[in-house]
């Protein structure tokens, strides 16, 4: 395993759209290997293929506190969706910035896991919020566009993080 350079903001990959996966080889799973290590390097909770620079729809997710449970998802779609949250959002390609974003409070998911094999995953309050996010890094959209707004450097502050 090996860690990778997260792209930041201004890096045009972020705004482009990611090709579907069709070889799970040895390639796709060294691709998903760094970028668990590297997301867990960054104490992120998801990390999209297009934030290390690979324009392919892959996603890997950890929101659990020690970080040793990374769900991969390999050409996922959400295939249902419903609620509504409002809360804060970062990016590990956006260190520093904070958007509220309203997403749906509970997601479910059709991926492919590293062999190809197809399953379903389902979410609510962060997980659903990370499928949001992720998935819309696959397409080319990063949190800022979809936030309601942007948090000030005060309100940041005061949040401790
Ligand atoms: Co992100």
């Amino acid at each position: 395993m090996a860690l990778r350079n997260i792209v930041k903001d201004g890096d045009p990959i972020l705004e482009k759209r990611c090709r579907p996966v069709e070889k799970f080889d040895a390639k796709l799973h060294t691709l998903l290997d760094d970028m668990a290590e590297t997301m867990h390097h960054a104490n992120g909770v998801g990390l999209a293929a297009p934030q290390v620079g690979m324009l392919r729809r892959v996603v890997v997710i950890d929101i659990s506190l020690e970080q040793n449970e990374v769900l991969e998802l390999v050409n996922p779609k959400i295939i249902a969706f419903s609620g509504e949250q409002e809360g804060n959002e970062g990016c590990l390609s956006f260190p520093g910035q904070w958007g509220i974003v309203k997403r749906p409070e509970y997601v479910k998911v059709k991926a492919q896991n590293r062999f190809g094999e197809e399953f379903e995953a389902e979410g609510k309050g962060l997980l659903a919020r990370a499928f949001c996010h992720e998935i819309d890094h696959l397409n080319g959209i990063v949190f800022k566009e979809v936030a309601e707004r942007m948090l000030t450097k005060k309100e940041i502050n005061q949040m401790n993080v």
